[in-house]
């Protein structure tokens, strides 16, 4: 596997995606490996100003807007990625399979379509791994009770994150290889090792 591999975290909201990106990064920063972080949407400069337009809860676009939004995010994020690729370690907050899992799988929204776009938009980037988080519905809205104010995407029922979830294990289990479902249900601790243990081998 490449030395300087994309790692991408996915899961739905309170899965324990951004606390296990952390927790890498950490790790790397410790061992003083270069390595750049992105979040989506977001990420860049313009991602960002994108990202407030999506998650604005005065916001009320259709899905194919979100979805385009989203695609617009990711766009303004591909030349900072191709500008790190292979030089330095990208890790990313959610990337194109948070697109099938949501905007398809939660929201119904053509298949084909998102592929051919994230297609053409990532086209020869490869991810090289994905740590995929799980949460069962209790944590999830525990976790989200906690959080000091919640975006337009973190209001959706529990049958919608079950829908998202759900898309988000089927992506892991096509492409087993180059995934790990990571429970954070179970203690952080456990998780730590278990996620350092596959990054070692990674990088
Ligand atoms: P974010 O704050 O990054 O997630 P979290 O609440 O887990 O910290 O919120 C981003 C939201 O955008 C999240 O609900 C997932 C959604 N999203 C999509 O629907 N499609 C996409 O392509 C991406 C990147 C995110």
């Amino acid at each position: 596997m490449s030395k300087k591999p994309i790692i991408v975290f996915e899961g739905i909201e309170g899965s324990g995606k951004s606390l296990h990106l952390s927790l890498v990064a950490n790790y790397l920063k410790q061992k003083k490996i270069k390595f750049i972080k992105i979040r989506e949407p977001g990420g860049s400069l313009n991602s960002e100003k994108i990202r407030k337009l999506i998650l604005n809860n005065k916001s009320n676009f259709n899905e194919i807007t979100d979805l385009l939004l989203f695609l617009a995010s990711r766009s303004e994020n591909i030349n900072l990625i191709k500008k790190n690729y292979n030089k330095k370690i990208i890790l990313i907050d959610r990337f194109t399979d948070s697109t099938i899992a949501y905007q398809h799988y939660g929201m119904g929204v053509n298949l084909n379509l998102i592929n051919l776009l994230n297609n053409y938009l990532i086209n020869d980037i490869k991810i090289n791994f994905t740590f995929l988080n799980t949460v069962n519905n209790k944590n999830l809205f525990l976790r989200l009770k906690k959080r000091k104010s919640l975006n337009r995407y973190d209001k959706f029922n529990s049958a919608f994150y079950n829908k998202v979830q759900k898309g988000f294990i089927k992506l892991a289990n096509s492409k087993k290889k180059s995934y790990m479902i990571v429970d954070s249900n179970l203690e952080i601790e456990k998780n730590k090792k278990l996620i350092l243990n596959k990054i070692k081998k990674i990088i």
